[in-house]
């Protein structure tokens, strides 16, 4: 057990980098840099990113196996360009360069990078020339992504050339003896088909790292922090039916068992069955102590006659936060709150690591009052998306919960556009659950980011059987995406379509159209408010 284990953060979480052979992509600014640390930990190898001109302490305790420089906007040759620091080249470790970390490995070690007359952005296929380590087991020729303007016209002293296209006469460059390689196109992103065999290779091969990164040894090891952090004290985290959140709780609960409390604020803005299965899957099935606070009255009260979609924003938000102060506050001796704060949010709060804890905004329990003062927990702070929801499955929390698209804090308000009655709700509820119903049936649910149904403020004219009907009109969305930044309409079959639309019509009183939204984002958002 590891009560005084020294390599627990004071996040609360065991930071992984203390125990595990760790790779480390210095971030040159590339839009693909996370994808490159995602690719690496699912290799079970984990991988931090850190900004290009860390400092080397900032490594020390790491087991760090081998570095990889990401790519990025600038160009080697102009003034003040980002450049590796020194210590990565005295370091001895191997050091994969990815496009514009390709040049600066040329750059820095002694070759020459210049404009290239041809712009090289989009497909390609890589010749391999010669074997090289990083390329064992791929094919002669194979597709890659290109995206860059300068290209390598020297190589480095000790450097060869093992592969090329077209336009690039060096698309791979290396020198084995020293573990250096790189690599003109992005071997992260999918329109590279065998880049995870390159990044493997890197990783495992060249760098020699065993894998031990695993949701099993992840689980344990966060279990020991917990309890080496939390001690006797309780934890109080709030539920919002979301997978961070709930499996944050279940980790906590691991540790602590009794000590957890989860507080889960029913805004009545939920969908149809959720709040059920909230309280079914924590008390019933994960035995962990819930309190489930039915504050409908509370919220709806505060919708009342708002129309204006921030209004609702910042009505529920500041409802949500007076009344987990109230439930928080009566849980006795609570000293330590549980949040489901990532990885890529602790990136984007600019901590880079240790201490910078910052609230999460639309977990709403920023705005608790100066008297409450809580030390965070904070078990998912070194995790991915992708890897809560492994670990999530790991510690056998349901399907449906694990896999759950994302859904706004302040819920159905933000889809029953114009004011939110009760009545409203209960139609969209109705609307919604024929949507997902189908859309699942059709096991089209995991290809989508998104899918939801939206009552418009649009009342239109229609007929049934004889009589001429005034009812309102549902849009449908449903969108394919890789972060919310952008997305796009889903092409939904037109059966699927057609038995929505069938159903919504049909079975939701006081519902007589049914539109499909076919707006990519942007210019629209994914939500209607
Ligand atoms: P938009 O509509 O801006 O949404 O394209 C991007 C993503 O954010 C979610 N979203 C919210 N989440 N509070 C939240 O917690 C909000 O106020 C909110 N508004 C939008 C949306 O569902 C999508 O995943």
């Amino acid at each position: 057990m590891a009560a005084t284990d020294p390599v627990t953060s004071p996040a609360g979480a065991q930071d992984p980098a203390k125990r595990h052979e760790s790779i480390v992509v210095l971030d040159f600014g590339s839009q693909f840099s996370m994808l490159i640390a995602r690719r690496v930990r699912e290799l079970n190898t984990y991988c931090e990113l850190l900004p290009y001109d860390v400092p080397r302490e900032r490594l020390a305790g790491m087991d760090v196996r081998g570095i990889i420089l990401s790519g990025g906007p600038n160009s080697v040759y102009e003034e003040g360009a980002p450049l590796a620091p020194d210590w990565v080249w005295e370091s001895g470790l191997p050091v994969l360069g990815i496009c514009y970390g390709m040049q600066v490995m040329a750059h820095q070690l002694g070759g020459q990078v210049a404009p290239g007359a041809e712009r090289e952005y989009g497909p390609a296929v890589v010749h391999r020339d010669h074997a090289a380590p990083l390329l064992d087991g791929l094919p002669a020729d194979f597709e890659v992504w290109m995206s860059h303007g300068d290209r390598i016209e020297v190589l480095p002293p000790g450097f060869a050339g093992y592969a090329s296209t077209a336009n690039s006469p060096f698309a791979v460059m290396a020198d084995p003896s020293r573990g250096y390689y790189g690599l003109q196109f992005h071997p992260e992103v999918v329109h590279t088909p065998r880049g995870k065999d390159i990044l493997r290779n890197f990783v495992h091969g060249v760098c020699g790292a065993q894998g031990t990164w695993t949701p099993g040894n992840f689980i344990e090891e966060t279990v020991e922090a917990i309890r080496a952090q939390v001690g006797s004290g309780r934890v109080i985290c709030g539920l919002s039916g979301g997978v961070d959140s709930a499996v944050a709780a279940v980790l906590v609960h691991r540790a602590v068992g009794d000590h957890l409390v989860c507080i889960f604020v029913d805004n009545g803005l939920l969908r149809a069955g959720e709040a059920e299965e909230v309280v079914t899957t924590f008390r019933k099935n994960l035995a962990i102590n819930l309190v489930h606070v039915d504050a409908a009255e509370e919220f709806l009260a505060q919708l009342a006659e708002v129309t204006n979609p921030e209004t609702k924003r910042v009505r529920i938000g500041n409802t949500f936060v007076r009344v987990f102060e109230r439930e928080a506050r009566k849980v006795e001796g609570a000293r330590f709150l549980c949040q489901g704060t990532l990885y890529p949010d602790v990136i984007e709060s600019g901590s880079h690591g240790k201490g910078a804890s910052t609230i999460k905004t639309h977990h709403n329990v920023g705005g608790l009052p100066a008297d409450m003062k809580f030390e965070l927990v904070e078990p998912l702070r070194y995790l991915f998306k992708d890897e809560v929801r492994r670990i999530g499955e790991a510690l056998g929390l349901p399907d449906e919960m694990v896999w759950r698209h994302p859904f706004p804090g302040p819920g159905l308000a933000i889809r029953c556009i114009g004011e939110v009655t009760r009545e409203k709700l209960e139609i969209l509820r109705r609307a919604d659950r024929i949507v997902m119903d189908e859309i699942r049936e059709a096991g089209l649910y995991r290809d989508l980011w998104q899918a939801f149904a939206v009552l418009t403020d649009t009342k239109t004219v229609g007929v049934m059987g004889d009589f001429r009907t005034y009812g309102y009109a549902v849009a449908v969305r449903a969108v394919v995406a890789d972060d919310a930044m952008t997305a796009d309409w889903a092409r939904l079959p037109h059966e699927l379509l057609s038995r929505i639309s069938n159903r919504v019509v049909n079975e939701v009183h006081g519902v007589n159209r049914v539109v499909y939204d076919i707006t990519p984002k942007p210019p629209g958002t994914i939500e209607w408010e």
